[in-house]
Order: structure tokens, then sequence, then C-alpha cells
């Protein structure tokens, strides 16, 4: 079986925060994060399993600070681990104060995305492995978070 490490499907963008996506208070629309992390989550799926995916789920994001008009935007998403078709990818968002010159943690999330055939069948993927002791603990934590998920969906 074919395996990936975490760093092979590392993505990276950087954007910056214009007037139109922020409100009142000059902070960007926590919708429009959301839809960015979705659209880098999918990137670096797709880069890992080499198909078509889609969002099966997102489990968490927390909004740690905010990001204001003039900042840089960075996302940053791999895939933490994998299953038969799903793959667990956590994204990383950081907002830069390019007049300071600081750099802050803004929000973390993890998604489920699934590898699909062209009937919208899901298709295994390769597997991952981790190199760096980050990659170690987003991958070791991983069966935990899966396990929660499992959980919550039974609940529906
Ligand atoms: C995600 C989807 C392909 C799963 O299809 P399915 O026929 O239910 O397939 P399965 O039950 O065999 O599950 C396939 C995998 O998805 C995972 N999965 C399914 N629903 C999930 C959920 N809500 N959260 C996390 N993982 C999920 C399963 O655990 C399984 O993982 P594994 O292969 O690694 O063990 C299907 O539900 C779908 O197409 N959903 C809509 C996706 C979409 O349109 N997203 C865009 C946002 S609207």
């Amino acid at each position: 079986m074919k395996s990936f490490s975490i760093n092979h499907s590392r993505t990276v963008q950087t954007r910056l925060i214009l007037p139109p996506d922020t409100n009142h208070l000059d902070t960007i629309f926590g919708g429009k994060v959301l839809a960015y992390i979705d659209e880098i989550a999918a990137l670096s799926a797709m880069k890992h399993a080499n198909s078509t995916v889609v969002t099966a789920s997102i489990d968490s994001v927390d909004f740690v600070s905010s990001a204001t008009a003039g900042d840089a935007l960075t996302l940053e998403a791999c895939v933490t681990y994998t299953g038969t078709s799903s793959m667990e990818v956590y994204v990383k968002v950081t907002a830069h104060d390019l007049i300071k010159d600081e750099v802050r943690l803004t929000t973390e999330s993890f998604l489920t995305l699934v590898a699909v055939n062209e009937q919208g069948k899901p298709i295994s993927v390769p597997k991952v492995f981790p190199e760096t002791e980050e990659e170690k603990h987003l991958y070791e934590t991983a069966p935990k978070r899966r396990e929660n998920r499992k959980k919550r969906s039974l609940i529906r």
C-alpha cells in the first residue's frame, strides 16, 4: 500500500485581508475564514489522495484571536491521519501584522475529507506517516478524535 509523509500534503496560502472581508469591528468574518479553511483542506487532501475529495465533517473550529484588515492571513494544512477512504486534515491559520511584524495564531481546525470516485462513492487513500515531533503528536492523537467523531455521529 502506497504511503506519503504528512509533509507531502502540506499546503500553504497567504491572503491579504481587505475591508470587504471584515465586519464593523474591522476584523475578518468567521464565515470567510471557514470558506478558506474548507478550500485549503480540500487542496491538501487532493494532494495526498490524487483524487476528488468531499468534506464529510468539520469537527472543530477554534477562533483563538481575530485578524484585521491589512493583516496577511496565512493558512497551512496537512493530512494528519487516514482511514480507508477518509483523511483527517489539520488547518492552522495565523495573522501577520506586517506593520508591527507580529504573527499570531487566529484559528485551528480539524476536518474530515473523503476521497471519492466519479460516482461520488468512497475510494481508498494512501496511508500517511509523521516525521517531526509536531506531526507525531497530531498523528498519535488522531485515533481519539476519530473515535469522538464516530460517537458524535451516533447521536444523529
Ligand atoms: C462523505 C460521504 C462521501 C460518505 O459516504 P458514505 O456512503 O456514507 O460512505 P461510508 O459510510 O462508507 O464512509 C466513508 C468514509 O467516510 C467517513 N465518514 C462518513 N461520514 C462522516 C462524517 N460525518 N464525519 C467524518 N467521517 C465521516 C467514514 O468514517 C468512512 O471513513 P473510512 O473509509 O476512512 O473508514 C457522503 O456522505 C457524502 O458525499 N456527503 C456529502 C459531502 C459533501 O457534499 N460535502 C460538501 C459540503 S456540503
